[in-house]
């Protein structure tokens, strides 16, 4: 139940407070000024600033009254004149912000269109990006077109038409990302693209030979994240399909294209390898010396023959055209290119690191 509690007499202010004020009634007063003082003006905002919150000002002079009152009023008279003064410091600052913020708004807001834009801040292209783009103008010159194909992919075109044998490791569950697993029926399957090769096998089937293209794009392993390797990175893949397409093509484009992207006094070695879908198949490694590290070859690229039963599983004929084809991880390139030593680096989007690539 709600009682009444009797109010608390009301007790003036002893006269003798202050030199300013002779009771409660004038600091309702002050209050009352400074609630309604215009404050349109940077002037007016300053003679309010010397009226009330200067030295000087009433306020001031008001508290330093405080120790002449009456000891058993002196708490209540404090709180009075705190509140006063936090209201005109209040009052103040917004009246303060006000005139700043219309500042600034009658510039933004002027139709003149022959001033200069406000100044915005460029981003710069990342790292990966400008590997990307130099390993395509690069192709481009050497006549090779653009072609791109889906992330996610089917068993038969990310395996099974690359030649992978039903059992090959690389179908495992530790690599793959799996999207759809059928136990009985794998041809059902539906994965995250381990490599672009699958590219190649949408494009043979769209286009008839001769087919001469790369193909940039993610791909995805399911292998833990360290600074060597992230579950997703990038490749390039290259193929070139026609007649009479033999090694020395192969080889004469790949150290064209690494000549071009690593410098003249480029240093490079061949090494046989083995993929399913090329026959015979090999390995690019290029010397890589850069500041104060210690020389050493790293590989960049695996590439060999299209195998027949490649051409065979996008019926094109083996007896009468032949290709080559390559593979290149773009990160592992980009990081020796910029003595990056950490993959995740590169998918953090830190702006402290991407800076550094203007
Ligand atoms: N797909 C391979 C991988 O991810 C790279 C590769 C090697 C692509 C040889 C090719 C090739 O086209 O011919 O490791």
């Amino acid at each position: 139940m709600f009682e009444s509690v009797p109010l608390e007499p009301f007790t003036p202010l002893p006269v003798a407070i202050c030199p300013v004020m002779a009771n409660i009634s004038d600091i309702e007063k002050v209050k009352n000024d400074i609630s309604t003082y215009n404050l349109d003006t940077e002037e007016a905002v300053e003679a309010f600033r010397l009226t009330y919150l200067s030295r000087k000002g009433i306020i001031t002079e008001l508290l330093a009254g405080i120790g002449k009152a009456e000891p058993q009023d002196r708490a209540r008279l404090g709180k009075e004149l705190n509140a006063l003064k936090q209201l005109a410091k209040t009052r103040f600052d917004e009246a303060k912000a006000a005139l700043s913020a219309g500042k600034t708004a009658d510039i933004t807001a002027t139709d003149d269109p022959t001033l200069p834009p406000p100044p915005f801040p460029a981003g710069s292209t990342h790292p990966l990006s400008q590997t990307l783009e130099e390993i395509k103008n690069i192709f481009y010159r050497l006549g090779f077109t653009i072609a791109d194909g889906p992330e996610m992919e089917d068993d038969f075109h990310n395996f099974t038409a690359l030649n992978f044998p039903p059992e090959h490791p690389a179908r495992d569950m530790q690599d793959t990302f799996f999207i759809r697993k059928d136990e009985e029926d794998p041809s059902r399957d539906l994965v995250l693209r381990t490599h672009t090769s699958p590219v190649q096998i949408r494009l043979m089937k769209e286009q008839k030979p001769p087919v001469r293209a790369i193909m940039p794009g993610r791909v995805y392993r399911n292998e833990s994240i360290t600074a060597k390797s992230y579950c997703l990175f990038h490749q390039v893949e290259g193929l070139y399909v026609d007649k009479n397409v033999n090694l020395a093509d192969l080889k004469h484009t790949l150290i064209t294209f690494a000549g071009h992207l690593f410098g003249k006094n480029l240093k490079y070695r061949i090494r046989p390898s083995f993929f399913p879908f090329t026959e015979p198949s090999l390995e690019m490694d290029i010397w890589w010396e850069t500041g104060n590290r210690p020389g050493q070859w790293m590989e960049i690229l695996g590439a060999g023959m299209v195998h027949p039963n490649v051409l065979k599983s996008v019926d094109i004929d083996p007896e009468v055209w032949t290709g080559f084809a390559f593979g290149m991880g773009v990160e592992r390139i980009t990081m020796s290119r910029y003595e990056i030593d950490d993959i995740r680096l590169l998918y953090d989007n830190d702006v402290r690191f991407l800076n550094q690539f203007p």
